[in-house]
């Protein structure tokens, strides 16, 4: 393997670590509204590396539990945040990786999440009201997380669903809205979580997926859109819960992940010679544990977590991911 064909392990795990250690920074205050989304994306890619421990976990879970918004019943992304169902989510995550989920009061937390849902089966994201499909997957992996699936109106909640379903097998957004490759993650994984993938046209869909691969090896979100590491995970999740993963050429995916790397710093961009940030870090190396890449940990494509996490709770669904290789 030349260098640019290896994942820099060491170096992704420092630029991780080093994320929270510049307060001053500008782009740390900037993105303030993402700051429990962050830690989880970057836990989640330090797991994957199998480097959980390069984060401190009593500081971890003290900073999850200061975003709670003890008004609403859920989490806000920083200190003094309202409650919203995307942190609340990430807090939930954070807390089951780290075994921590006996500091949360349980029952108030799915009160907030089951507020959210609207008379269409839809959720909002907060008490503002913006739905999205996204937000119904939001709500669908937390109660699963929670143990409290049995709360949920599961019929009411897939009706919504199916109603974004277009011509083209793929979901969008809200009913009408044209297919997009991260709804199409959100929409199949609340399907895989609630056993409803009947709902899904298999072979459509995958067709639609596979096509997301341009001649560079990269994955599109939608049609006539560049590439972008981060689809990398939205397109392969899709693939790897409808078992269809050897739809797209993984060899000429994984090149594109890798020389999206920066090997000076750390970090993955979402395309060659951007700025790196953690989000697409996390997507990128995710995407690579599925296409079965030396060295890394198991990634569960439905809740995006380590395996060994969701399988140590019971709530394993069907997935491929591609056989590991060896170093
Ligand atoms: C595209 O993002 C991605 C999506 C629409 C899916 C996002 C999913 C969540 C927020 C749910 C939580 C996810 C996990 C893994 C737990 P974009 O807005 O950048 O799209 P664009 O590329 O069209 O701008
Ligand atoms: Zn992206």
């Amino acid at each position: 393997m030349t260098s640019d064909s290896e994942l820099l392990v060491p170096l992704h795990v420092a630029y991780i670590k080093s994320l929270g250690e510049n307060k001053d920074d500008l782009v740390y205050h900037m993105t303030a509204h993402l700051r429990l989304n962050a830690i989880y994306w970057g836990l989640t890619a330090l797991c994957i590396m199998n480097q959980k421990e390069a984060l401190d976990r009593e500081e971890m879970i003290g900073f999850v539990m200061s975003c709670w918004d003890d008004e609403a019943g859920g989490f806000g992304a920083h200190p003094d945040h309202d409650a919203h169902i995307l942190a609340t989510l990430s807090a939930i995550q954070i807390l089951v990786i780290q075994d921590a989920l006996d500091r949360i009061d349980i029952p108030r937390v799915v009160k907030f999440i089951l507020s959210l849902q609207q008379p269409s089966g839809v959720f909002a994201g907060d008490s503002f009201g913006e739905v999205d499909t996204r937000f119904s997957y939001c709500a669908v992996n937390a109660l699963s997380l929670l143990g409290k699936l049995s709360e949920l109106d599961v019929e009411k909640t897939v009706a919504y669903i199916r109603s974004c379903k277009n011509f083209d097998g793929g979901f969008g957004a809200c009913i009408g809205a044209e297919s997009h490759a991260g709804q199409v993650f959100v929409c199949v994984a609340a399907l895989a979580i609630l056993d409803r993938l009947d709902e899904v046209d298999h072979e459509t869909l995958a067709w639609w997926l596979a096509e997301r691969q341009l001649p560079n090896g990269g994955l599109n979100g939608r049609p006539e859109k560049l590439e972008d590491v981060c689809y990398s995970f939205w397109v392969l999740s899709a693939l790897s819960i409808l078992q269809k993963l050897s739809w797209i050429d993984s060899d000429k995916l994984s090149s594109f992940i890798l020389s999206a790397q920066d090997p000076d710093s750390g970090g993955i961009a979402d395309r060659p010679g951007d700025m790196v940030d953690v989000f697409h870090t996390l997507f990128g190396v995710a995407a690579l544990s599925l296409l079965g890449y030396p060295g890394l940990v198991d990634l569960d494509p439905v809740y995006c977590m380590p395996a060994s996490v969701i399988e140590a709770k019971g709530l394993r669904k069907s997935w491929q991911a591609l056989e590991r290789r060896s170093k």
